[in-house]
């Protein structure tokens, strides 16, 4: 059975390895263990057997804005519903928190086009989005492609930056 949880320091060597191996291959950006450390209480984690099969992170950005990242499931473990239900636990989190708008930056669009977010024109993001992009190996050739999910009141035009 998956189980999802916060993630503790326990993991942090786990999501290392997940997220970098995925980096590796382009799909994703790099973390260091110091970003992973600072950021822990952003992650949630699938585990299985104890072992850590999945990863996902909500991270405030602005006033009722927050980004859904460093989303990675093992890969003998895709398509079986665990990205989602990540996906969908982050939400849950920063809607009881006054979220008002998701965004994400992603080689995935298939996937989040699933979980019903929108693409939209990265222009539209605020420019504080960008502030890790310097760190990012593609900088500044990304083709990474911006999807949002607002909340039924909100446009992404509403949300003054
Ligand atoms: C992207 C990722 C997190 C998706 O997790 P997952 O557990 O495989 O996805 P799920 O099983 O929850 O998929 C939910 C739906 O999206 C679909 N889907 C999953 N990955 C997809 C993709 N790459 N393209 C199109 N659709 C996809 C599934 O088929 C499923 O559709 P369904 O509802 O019709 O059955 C996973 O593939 C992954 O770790 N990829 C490598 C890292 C990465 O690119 N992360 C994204 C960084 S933002």
């Amino acid at each position: 059975m998956v189980i999802y949880r916060s993630a503790t320091f326990d993991d942090v060597e786990k999501l290392h390895k997940l997220l970098n191996d995925y980096a590796a291959e382009g799909l994703m950006l790099p973390r260091s263990r110091n970003s992973i450390y600072e950021n822990l209480r952003d992650y949630v984690v699938a585990v299985e057997n104890n072992h850590v099969i999945g990863c996902g992170a909500l991270h405030f950005v602005w006033d009722r804005l927050a980004e859904i990242r460093s989303l990675a499931v093992d890969p003998e473990r895709k398509t079986q519903g665990i990205g989602r239900k990540m996906v969908e636990l982050l939400e849950a989190e920063g809607i009881e928190r006054g979220v008002k708008m998701f965004f994400t930056l992603t080689y995935q669009p298939g996937f989040f086009a699933k979980c019903d977010y929108i693409e939209t024109a990265k222009e539209k993001l605020p420019q504080k989005v960008w502030k890790e992009c310097v760190y990012c190996p593609q900088y500044p050739y990304c083709n990474e492609l911006a999807f949002v999910k607002t909340t039924v009141d909100y446009e992404p035009g509403d949300i003054m930056f």
